[in-house]
C-alpha cells in the first residue's frame, strides 16, 4: 500500500494514488519527449513548479543515469519552487516504497539541507552532472527574481489542482515561463484547465491536449513558440 502524503492546505495529494512514478512518467518525461528531448544538448534545465516529495525530480535523475552517457546531457539542472517544503524524514518516508528509486532518494536525501529557509535558493549537486536548485518560497515571488535569459529547456508544471490552488497557476507564473524559456521549450502538466491553457497560449506557448494518466482523460502538453 503507498502511502500517499495529502496537503493540508489544499486538501490534495501530491500524486497519483494509483502509482505516482507511472504518473510522473507519463506526465512529465513522456509529456516532455524525455529523453529524446535532452539528446544532443550540453546543458539541459528542467523547471518544475511544487516540488513537493521530489518524485518528479528523482525520476528525471533516474532517467539521465540510464542513458548513454554520449545521448545524454553533460549537465542537467533542475530548478524547483516549493512553498511548504518537507523534511528529508517526510521525503523518505513517502517514497521508500519505490524500491527502484532507492539509490536516487539516497543521494537526494545525502544533500538535503535539515532546515530551508523561506527566499533562500539551495543548489545542491547531487551527483557528478546533476544540479538540483531548490528554491524555498511562493513561486509568484521567487520565479520572477531568476535572472532574464534563455534558461529553461522544458517545464513540469505541477502545483496541485488550479481550482484548490489558482496561486500556482497565475498570469505572473506564465509571463515568467515565457521570460525564460529558451525557443521551443517544452512544458507538460496534468490540466486541461481553460484559464491554465489561455493563459499559456497568451504567452507564447502552442498547447494541446493529449491522453492523460490514469482515469484522467486528457492532460496539457505544448511547445515555446518565441514571440
Ligand atoms: C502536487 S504537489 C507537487 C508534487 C511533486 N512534484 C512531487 O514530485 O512530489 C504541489 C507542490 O506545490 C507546492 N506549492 C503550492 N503552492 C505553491 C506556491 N504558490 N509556490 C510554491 N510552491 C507551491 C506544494 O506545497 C506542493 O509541494
Amino acid at each position: 500500500m503507498i502511502d500517499v502524503p495529502r496537503s493540508k492546505q489544499f486538501n490534495d495529494v501530491y500524486f497519483s494514488p494509483q502509482d505516482g512514478l507511472a504518473e510522473t512518467r507519463h506526465v512529465f518525461l513522456a509529456g516532455n519527449e524525455l529523453p529524446e528531448f535532452w539528446r544532443g544538448s550540453e546543458n539541459f534545465t528542467i523547471c518544475e513548479t511544487g516540488f513537493g516529495t521530489g518524485l518528479n525530480f528523482l525520476a528525471a535523475l533516474k532517467l539521465w543515469k540510464e542513458e548513454p552517457q554520449y545521448e545524454r546531457p553533460k549537465e542537467l539542472h533542475f530548478i524547483s519552487f516549493e512553498k511548504y517544503p518537507l523534511s528529508g524524514a517526510e521525503i523518505k518516508q513517502y517514497l521508500s516504497h519505490w524500491q527502484e528509486l532507492e539509490e536516487e532518494l539516497e543521494e537526494l536525501l545525502a544533500v538535503y539541507p535539515d532546515a530551508l529557509d523561506h527566499g533562500q535558493c539551495y543548489v545542491l549537486d547531487v551527483i557528478d552532472g546533476v544540479r538540483l536548485s531548490l528554491i524555498i518560497g511562493d513561486v509568484n515571488e521567487e520565479m520572477p527574481k531568476l535572472e532574464d535569459g534563455s534558461l529553461v529547456d522544458c517545464w513540469f508544471l505541477d502545483g496541485f489542482k488550479p481550482s484548490s490552488n489558482p496561486d500556482m497557476w497565475s498570469e505572473t507564473v506564465f509571463s515568467n515561463m515565457a521570460r525564460l524559456s529558451v525557443a521551443g521549450a517544452h512544458f507538460a502538466t496534468f490540466t486541461v484547465a481553460g484559464f491554465v491553457r489561455r493563459g499559456l497560449g497568451e504567452q507564447g506557448f502552442e498547447v494541446r491536449k493529449v491522453s492523460g494518466f490514469g482515469r484522467k482523460r486528457e492532460m496539457s502538453v505544448g511547445t515555446y513558440n518565441n514571440m
